[in-house]
């Protein structure tokens, strides 16, 4: 953890929203065998993205900096990364999406919305008791300004950190008059103009601070584990997204849908993916995310899988799944 940037100034901040370069290419494999019953098969070929050869070609294209820039959308686009089951890979889509996204030159904010942490763990921001954090924004009118601090060494990423505290705001903020407008109150009093994209985390609940985050976002992006169980309580997470635009946010849509932590080797696997593609139709982006153990390892060194391991396949296919999302930035607006 570089404690160092915890002292960061918010001119500072502000003032360093630049743009840098990069990242990687190739979707997901998904060489799925329909031969086999919805049990894994232990003994698999290792992904032909993980291959030497594979490593070399992305060393290659790293070295010799051929990063192509992204399009930027026009406005800045605020997503909300929601679904209330836990552990289906909400953090690692917005730590992983943001980093690709900055890497190809767009300024990106992800807002920890989750007293866990874990986005900002990631993103090697500090959290710990007593950081200025998303807690003194929600609950003391805080500005946000003062709590984002720059992402580790990526220019144009940007962390607004949560810390343990976070945990008593669903208690907190229930007396609070407004209280579900107040993420959407303090990014407005932000000034997202200077951001191509806000990537809010949200916890595994739909308490108050998901609440927050759906009145606060235009879009809703939905992490799906391509695992038995996936579609239930997502129903859920659609009905209150729905009150949610009734009442408070008539722009709010489910505008993407990430298929995450898929097993080739399973049956089950692609089963689900068909299920989730049948139910949302095109918001399901065509890149599905690869179970990989360079994606659970990133977080514990504070980085992100694409500057932990840029050649692995979940590298390629967050960056390929960024650069999706990139491109309904251009066509849409
Ligand atoms: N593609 C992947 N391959 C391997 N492991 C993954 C992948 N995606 C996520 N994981 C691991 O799975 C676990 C859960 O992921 P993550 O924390 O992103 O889920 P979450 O939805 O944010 O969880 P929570 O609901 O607790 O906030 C983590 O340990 C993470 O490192
Ligand atoms: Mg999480």
């Amino acid at each position: 953890m570089d404690q160092g940037r915890s002292e960061a100034s918010d001119s500072e901040v502000h003032g360093a929203l630049g743009v840098s370069e990069a990242g990687a290419k190739d979707p997901a494999a998904t060489d799925v065998s329909r031969k086999t019953t919805p049990v894994v098969v232990p003994e698999v070929p290792p992904d032909p993205t993980e291959t030497p050869i594979a490593r070399a070609a992305e060393a290659a294209v790293v070295g010799r900096g051929e990063r192509q820039p992204w399009p930027r959308p026009p406005r800045c686009r605020i997503m909300t990364i929601a679904n209330q089951k836990g552990g289906v890979g909400k953090t690692t889509t917005a730590v992983n999406l943001a980093a690709s996204l900055a890497q190809h030159g767009s300024r990106v904010l992800v807002v920890d919305l989750d007293p866990q942490g874990n986005a900002s763990t990631a993103l090697d921001v500090p959290h710990h008791a007593g950081i200025p954090s998303v807690y003194d924004v929600l609950v003391d009118d805080r500005p946000l300004a003062e709590v984002v601090r720059p992402a580790g060494d990526m220019p144009g990423l940007y962390c607004a950190p949560a810390t343990i505290d976070l945990a008593g705001a669903e208690i907190e903020l229930v007396p609070v008059v407004a209280r579900e407008l107040r993420l959407v109150r303090a990014l407005k009093a932000f000034d997202t103009s200077n951001l191509d994209y806000v990537l809010v985390d949200c916890p595994p609940s739909l308490g108050l601070l998901t609440l927050n985050a759906l009145v606060a976002a235009e879009e809703v992006l939905l992490p799906i584990q391509c695992e038995y169980y996936a579609l239930e309580g997502v129903q859920q997470l659609l009905n209150t997204a729905e009150l949610v635009r009734v009442n408070f946010n008539p722009g709010l849509h489910v505008s993407t849908v990430l298929l995450t932590m898929y097993d080739g080797r399973t049956r089950l696997a692609s089963d689900v993916a068909d299920d989730v593609r049948a139910h949302f139709g095109t918001s399901v982006l065509s890149t599905i995310i690869p179970r990989s153990v360079r994606v659970s390892e990133a977080p514990s060194r504070g980085q992100s899988v694409i500057t932990y391991d840029p050649a692995s396949s979940g590298a390629m296919a967050y960056t390929e799944a960024a650069r999706e999302l990139a491109m309904q930035s251009a066509g849409a607006r």
